[in-house]
């Protein structure tokens, strides 16, 4: 971990994994070939930051609302990785972690819907927090607190309140958000929770995105000013 250092890591760092069907494209395989590889890449990452940097929330964008709009045959691909990552598997490969899903899953079939209730409440003691969005969108997550926030009776709310009702109830905020591909934009991803977030937009296409990437993010990220609106002395 040499050029790291151990106390200036993001205590919560979120991937928006984009480029998976351009990777797949620039070799000829099928698109769903490049969300197998970005799945790999995404089990492979997590767990580096997770055990390796000790970096306790990750956030992931793996399915947002207006992926809907894909070929059916895609979708039903990714919809059969989701079923697959959240069963008992999720809870041998991550020790430790708590599954917290973003969005609103019931809108998968029941069978991904089982699945993520049981790993979500298998896994609610534990300390680590892997955020996972699916048929997720930053904006209705708003309104969805905000919705939450008037069904309780608020009559008037401060930063505090809304927060209590994200899907990152009681976390910290991101500090560090990484999207691969050369995209620049955040695609309605944890528009409150991004906030303050520092950003980095590395090249590469998210299935080939690597420990050694990790590592050159993490520098990037410490070698930030983070002043929050701020001056330095
Ligand atoms: C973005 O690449 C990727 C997605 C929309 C899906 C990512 C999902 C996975 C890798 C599966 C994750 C699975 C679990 C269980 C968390 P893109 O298809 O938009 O790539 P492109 O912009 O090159 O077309």
């Amino acid at each position: 971990m040499s050029n790291i250092e151990l106390k200036k890591l993001p205590q919560h760092i979120a991937f928006i994994i984009d480029g998976n069907g351009r990777w797949a494209k620039s070799r000829g395989l099928p698109r769903t070939l490049g969300h197998k590889a970005g799945f790999e890449t995404l089990k492979k990452i997590t767990k580096e930051c997770f055990y390796n940097y000790k970096i306790p929330i990750v956030s992931i964008y793996a399915f947002s609302t207006e992926n809907w709009n894909r070929p059916q045959k895609e979708i039903d691909y990714l919809i059969d990785l989701f079923e697959d990552y959240t069963s008992e598997k999720f809870v041998k490969d991550y020790p430790g972690v708590k599954l917290n899903v973003m969005g609103d899953y019931t809108k998968f079939p029941d069978r991904v819907v089982r699945n993520v209730e049981a790993c979500m409440e298998t896994t609610k003691d534990n300390k680590l927090i892997f955020n996972l969005g699916i048929n997720y969108s930053g904006q209705d997550e708003l309104v969805y607190a905000i919705n939450g926030i008037i069904n309780d009776g608020h009559k008037s709310v401060t930063r505090e309140v809304v927060e209590e009702y994200l899907y990152t109830a009681g976390q910290p905020p991101v500090d560090f958000c990484v999207r691969t591909s050369g995209e620049y934009r955040l695609s309605n991803f944890m528009l409150w929770q991004l906030a303050y977030a520092e950003l980095y937009f590395p090249k590469v296409k998210w299935p080939g995105f690597n420990r050694k990437h990790l590592k050159d993010s993490l520098i990037e990220y410490q070698s930030r000013d983070r002043r929050f609106g701020s001056i330095k002395e």
